[in-house]
């Protein structure tokens, strides 16, 4: 598995990292659970992308479960939470209204919150989750700058953030954002196109790529026939799946984007980490856009 440097000497993700907002779905038990990160490791897939609001704030407590009974894979692995997503339900009474908080001593706690249920010294990264109209910038380098101190967590990030978001925080910080995770797929590709990746690609920030799949509806959604159908004619020519020429349109981005894999099944995860050895040609590449958005390019 190719490993993709975002901060020389620091830190390294895998190519293709595990995503876990899903976890509470899947139904494993703790040693299950284990099994899923083992299994995901022998594939060389290190680093799992996690959130508080996961799960209605449950999720990270299950995989903290597993790093319990197997407290040898923290070393492992790179965490990634994110923060600052609120919503009305059982673990957060006191929330009335959907809302994002980017206060100070919220994200000081939220990311100490996230390390009492993972039981972890640590995150690798943490992410602001949204952009937020009431960010303080200042604010915000104050907690990251504060949890660095504490060795609470080693480096920051954003995700779903514009470039004026990302350039506005980076320029309170005495130190570089590592990413920026984003929507990008065939079926969501406004961020190849709005300057976003380009801007991305001129920092030398590498994204996470969430949703490459379109959250699975790229496997039965009438509005993605003409994608499937397009992908069809090549499937048998490459030897590749559907979700291997998918995933292959992303990897083939020069921002190196690195898809966060969102399947729970592990024969899934093996046969996608695949579209690694999948290389399309730029016609192929504009042709799966193109059966995307129903539109030559201009
Ligand atoms: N930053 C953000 O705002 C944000 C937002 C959303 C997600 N994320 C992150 O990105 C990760 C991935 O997102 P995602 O889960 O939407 O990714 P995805 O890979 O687009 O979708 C995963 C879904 O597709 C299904 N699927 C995968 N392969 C399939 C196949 N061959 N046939 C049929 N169904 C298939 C999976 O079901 P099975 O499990 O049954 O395979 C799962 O339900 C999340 O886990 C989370 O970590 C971040």
């Amino acid at each position: 598995m190719q490993r993709v440097e975002l901060v020389p000497g620091e830190l390294s993700f895998s190519r293709f990292i595990q995503g876990y907002w899903r976890l509470p779905d899947w139904q494993l038990s703790p040693q299950q659970l284990v099994a899923f990160i083992e299994q995901g490791l022998e594939l060389g897939i290190t680093t799992t992308d996690h959130a508080d609001v996961y799960g209605a704030f449950t999720e990270e407590r299950l995989f903290g479960q597993a790093l319990k009974l197997a407290p040898h894979l923290r070393d492992k692995i790179e965490v990634v939470s994110k923060c600052n997503i609120l919503f009305p339900c059982e673990q957060q009474p006191s929330v009335a209204v959907k809302h994002y908080n980017s206060d100070r001593d919220y994200i000081v706690a939220a990311a100490e919150r996230s390390l009492r249920e993972m039981g972890i010294d640590t995150l690798d990264v943490l992410l602001i989750h949204r952009p937020d109209p009431l960010m303080d910038a200042d604010a915000v380098a104050d907690a990251f700058q504060s949890l660095k101190a504490d060795g609470k967590v080693r480096h920051f990030g954003v995700s779903n953030f514009s470039n004026a978001q990302f350039s506005l925080l980076q320029s309170r910080l005495p130190f570089e954002l590592v990413t920026n995770q984003l929507e990008i797929s065939a079926t969501s590709s406004q961020y190849l196109f709005d300057g976003t990746l380009d801007y991305l690609q001129q920092q030398r920030v590498k994204p996470m790529a969430w949703s490459c799949l379109g959250g699975g509806d790229i496997f039965q959604a009438y509005e993605f026939k003409e994608l499937r159908d397009c992908a069809a004619k090549m499937e048998d020519a490459m030897g590749a799946s559907l979700d291997q020429i998918l995933l292959a349109f992303v990897l083939a981005l020069p921002s190196q984007a690195m898809p966060i894999i969102g399947s729970g099944n592990i024969e899934r995860i093996r046969r996608q980490i695949g579209a690694a050895d999948i290389k399309l040609d730029r016609q192929q590449w504009f042709a799966l856009l193109e059966a995307a958005r129903g539109i030559p390019v201009p």
